[in-house]
Order: C-alpha cells, then sequence, then structure tokens
C-alpha cells in the first residue's frame, strides 16, 4: 500500500497509523495542514474492505477539511481520522480511550470530533485521555441548527446572484432529506415564506412536514425534478448524477449533504446547464464553525453569526465563479488556495 505515492496524498503534514492490540483499535489519522492553525476534524468509524480505503478515505477526507476550514475562516486546520472495523462489534469505551491516547501524542496538532459511526458518547471516552476533542455534550451542541443556518443564508445568496433579490417569499425549494439540518433549514424556509416541497425515507416526517409547513410530499425518486426554485439535497452524497442533472428543474442547487456531485464532471454539466451550485463545502460549514468556536466560553450569537458569513463568502464567490469563467467548485477550490497561500506568505503559483 503506496503512501506518499497513493493517489490522494497531497503533501500531508503527518500520517499516523494507530494500533492497540488489547483493544483492536486500528486507526489511521491523517494532518494535511495546519497553516491556518490546528487540525480539526471527525472520526469516521467504518468497516473498511482494506487499508487501502481507509488511507484514502483519511487522506480524501482530511484535504477536504483543510480547504472547508479556509473559507469557513475558523483558524483551523484540516485533519481526519478513520477506525477500521465495525463500531457496533468493537466501538467499546476502552477502544476510544486508546484512540484518545494517540490523539493526545499529536500534541494538539490535531483536534477529534465525532463524525459517521461514532457519538457525543463516544467522544466522552476519549476525552478522558486527552483534551483535545469537540463537540462534546455540554459545549457548542448538536451542530445541526448552525449547518441548516449556513444552508438557509446559501440559498439567500444564491437567490441574489441569480435574481438580484433574496426575498424567498413564493420562493419554491425541494428539500431532499428531513434529518436534523433538512428539517431546521425547512423551519427556517417556512417562517421567510418559501413553499416547499419535501421527501424522505420516513414517511412520519414528510406527513409532519405538511402539517406543520404545509410542504407537498413527494417520493424520494421524484424530489430532485419537481418544478422548483431551489433544489437542497440534505440527505446522501452523490444526489447530483447523470440520472439525476438532466430531469432537474431547478436554477439552483443549494444544500447541506456531503459529495453532493456524483464526479467532479458533475459541477462542470450543472454549470453548462445554467446551474448555481452552491459548493457543498462551503455551505455546509455551519456545524465546523460553530464546533470551531468551542473553547473556554462557547457563546452561541458569536458563532452564528460566523455562520452567516457563508453568505456572504458564497456572494463573493459566485461573482468571482463568473468574472474568471470557473465553475463554483472550481472557484471555491481556488478561494481555499489563495487563503493558504496568503498566510503562508507565498504566491499560488510558487
Ligand atoms: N448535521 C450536520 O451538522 C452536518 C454538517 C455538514 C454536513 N452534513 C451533511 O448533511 C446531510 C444531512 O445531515 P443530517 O445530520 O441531517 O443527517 P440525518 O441522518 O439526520 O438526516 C438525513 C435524512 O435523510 C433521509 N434520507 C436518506 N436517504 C434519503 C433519500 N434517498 N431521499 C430522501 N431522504 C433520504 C433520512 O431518512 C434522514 O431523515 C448529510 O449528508 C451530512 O453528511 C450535516
Amino acid at each position: 500500500m503506496a503512501v506518499f505515492n497513493a493517489p490522494d496524498f497531497d503533501n500531508h503534514e503527518a500520517v499516523v497509523f494507530c494500533n492497540d492490540a488489547e483493544t483492536g483499535l486500528n486507526a489511521i489519522i491523517a494532518v494535511h495542514d495546519t497553516t491556518l492553525g490546528p487540525s480539526l476534524g471527525g472520526c469516521r468509524f467504518w468497516p473498511y474492505e482494506n487499508d487501502g480505503d481507509a488511507l484514502t478515505d483519511a487522506l480524501r477526507l482530511s484535504r477536504g477539511m483543510t480547504y472547508k476550514a479556509a473559507l469557513a475562516d475558523t483558524g483551523r486546520g484540516g485533519g481526519k481520522s478513520v477506525i477500521i472495523g465495525d463500531p457496533r462489534r468493537i466501538g467499546t469505551p476502552a477502544l476510544f480511550r486508546a484512540m484518545g491516547r494517540f490523539v493526545e501524542r499529536m500534541g494538539g496538532a490535531y483536534t477529534i470530533a465525532e463524525d459517521v459511526g461514532t457519538s457525543p458518547a463516544d467522544m466522552a471516552h476519549v476525552h478522558q485521555e486527552t483534551k483535545h476533542v469537540a463537540g462534546l455534550e455540554g459545549g457548542s451542541g448538536d451542530p445541526s441548527p448552525a449547518t441548516a443556518l449556513g444552508v438557509f443564508v446559501g440559498i439567500q445568496a444564491a437567490l441574489k446572484h441569480q435574481r438580484g433579490d433574496d426575498d424567498l417569499k413564493g420562493v419554491t425549494v425541494a428539500a431532499q432529506g428531513l434529518g436534523h439540518v433538512g428539517w431546521d433549514l425547512c423551519n427556517r424556509l417556512h417562517q421567510a415564506g418559501a413553499r416547499l416541497i419535501v421527501s424522505d425515507m420516513r414517511d412520519e416526517i414528510t406527513s409532519e412536514a405538511t402539517r406543520q409547513f404545509g410542504a407537498t410530499a413527494v417520493g424520494i425518486d421524484t424530489i430532485h425534478a419537481v418544478r422548483a426554485d431551489v433544489f437542497a439535497p440534505c440527505a446522501l452524497g452523490g444526489s447530483l448524477n447523470d440520472r439525476t442533472i438532466p430531469a432537474l428543474k431547478a436554477s439552483i442547487v443549494a444544500g447541506s449533504a456531503n459529495n453532493q456531485l456524483a464526479e467532479s464532471r458533475h459541477g462542470d454539466i450543472l454549470a453548462a446547464r445554467g446551474v448555481l451550485y452552491a459548493p457543498d463545502y462551503v455551505i455546509n460549514a455551519g456545524g465546523i464553525i460553530n464546533i470551531a468556536h468551542e473553547g473556554v466560553a462557547y457563546d452561541q450569537a458569536a458563532a452564528f453569526a460566523h455562520v452567516a458569513r457563508i453568505g456572504d463568502t458564497l456572494g463573493q464567490l459566485f461573482k468571482r465563479a463568473d468574472t474568471e469563467r470557473l465553475t463554483t467548485s472550481q472557484m471555491a477550490d481556488q478561494m481555499a488556495r489563495e487563503v493558504l497561500a496568503r498566510a503562508a506568505g507565498r504566491s499560488l503559483a510558487a
């Protein structure tokens, strides 16, 4: 298994392989870039088929965190950790404590948080061994309301860019997924006067949205294709693909899901069709901004004011993408690289 020559290796500062035979812990901690500050990123617990897949995930996700943190102005760098295995089978308190000891050895270069397969309760075990843990119970709390706020202001920024007006009254939003983020987002949109079309695998939640928000519920196979102004993917990744894009009627895509583009070329296809796409890692940064505000004393008002700046960032990004004839995804990456280069005091060409 190649590391320095792995396709996703991008001059990562450190890649640490962690093993604790007693608890069965096999993990990888990847610190991509600490130019902007110590790295912060979640810990994914997943039954990877092989070590190579785990390494790819750690390398790719930690790099993504660098870019996300750079545009979110959190003063943090990008890191991520992965634990290999089935969390239900091997996710014991002892294993999380062993993970905590490895995080502690990083000396603060990496702060761990929950992610897919881990919970705040697991992080409490990690916390027994290290203080470099974010998102604990009693800290900044569930990040989803902050993420939903970021998506809400992101939708407003997209409307403003496309129509010169960010008023949501009478705007139709098709929301895919009514989970922690999707529900909160719909609540905000409803309060602002938007019309909602919703879908979720769970019928009880779509019925509730019909009652509370006057939403129209549709099946999960058709939500992307309904007549709407905005499509908001708030479920799983990959919802923008060869099957869904041709059926898309919305002229704005702005939602919380990670990795919305099945492949990067789908960003080009959206742009060619005149669809304004709010890059996922920019619009869904509210949660990480909120967590980055955990310090001596967490101040929700300050954290949410910071989250609301996502709208300004997206407004600038949309304008520059037009001027520089780049897709919005390309523009986001370019702007993140500029932030990093400025902080490192080097020119981008160097
Ligand atoms: N929670 C956060 O703060 C946060 C931050 C950044 C990114 N995200 C991303 O946003 C997305 C939603 O996060 P969440 O915390 O609300 O998750 P969640 O698990 O609470 O909600 C997801 C919802 O989507 C529904 N769903 C699953 N497949 C679907 C489909 N095919 N069609 C319609 N609905 C479907 C589920 O039933 C569930 O209600 C995820 O991609 C997540 O990675 C979340």
